[in-house]
């Protein structure tokens, strides 16, 4: 198992635009590229893929899609963390690992974001540590799933 995903779910294609404030300012593009410099040669043996959308469907299908055979997701639902029992439902159905990571600590917010479907399914969540979220998932994807040579 060589695949890795990093999803990004609804509103998360404006990351750079959106809320600098509470999101940061760069885009994913930009954040992708600091994975990539943060993780270094821990990423080499692996092949790193990305998607975003913001569809419930379109994401549901993806999460089918790899669920069974990448090494794990790296997965920010967005809002649909707080409101999704189909992509909490999905997660549990597949039998590849899913980190939930937020860029923002989502318990220093609304009361409305304090609780995640998705995190009862995840194996872990990071919240709040910014782009370095996405890369201590996947670092902790490759360290306890990943082949041990
Ligand atoms: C978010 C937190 C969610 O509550 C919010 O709806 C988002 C972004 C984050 O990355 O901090 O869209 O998932």
């Amino acid at each position: 198992m060589k695949d890795l995903l990093i999803m990004n779910g609804p509103n998360l294609n404006l990351l750079g635009k959106r809320e600098p404030e509470v999101y940061g300012s760069a885009n994913f593009e930009e954040i992708l590229d600091q994975i990539n410099a943060d993780m270094g040669e821990l990423l080499l043996p692996y092949r790193l893929h990305y998607f975003q959308s913001n569809h419930e469907g379109a994401l549901l299908d993806q999460l089918h899609a790899v669920g069974f055979d990448y090494l794990g997701i790296v997965f920010n639902p967005g809002a649909y963390a707080h409101t999704s029992i189909a992509l909490a439902d999905a997660v549990r159905g597949i039998s590849r690992p899913v980190v939930e990571v937020h860029l923002s600590n989502v318990h220093q917010r609304e009361e409305y974001r304090r609780h995640s479907y998705l995190a009862e399914a995840a194996v872990g969540v990071i919240s709040g540590l910014g782009w370095r979220g996405y890369a201590l998932g996947l670092r902790y994807l490759i360290e306890q799933f990943g082949q041990k040579i």
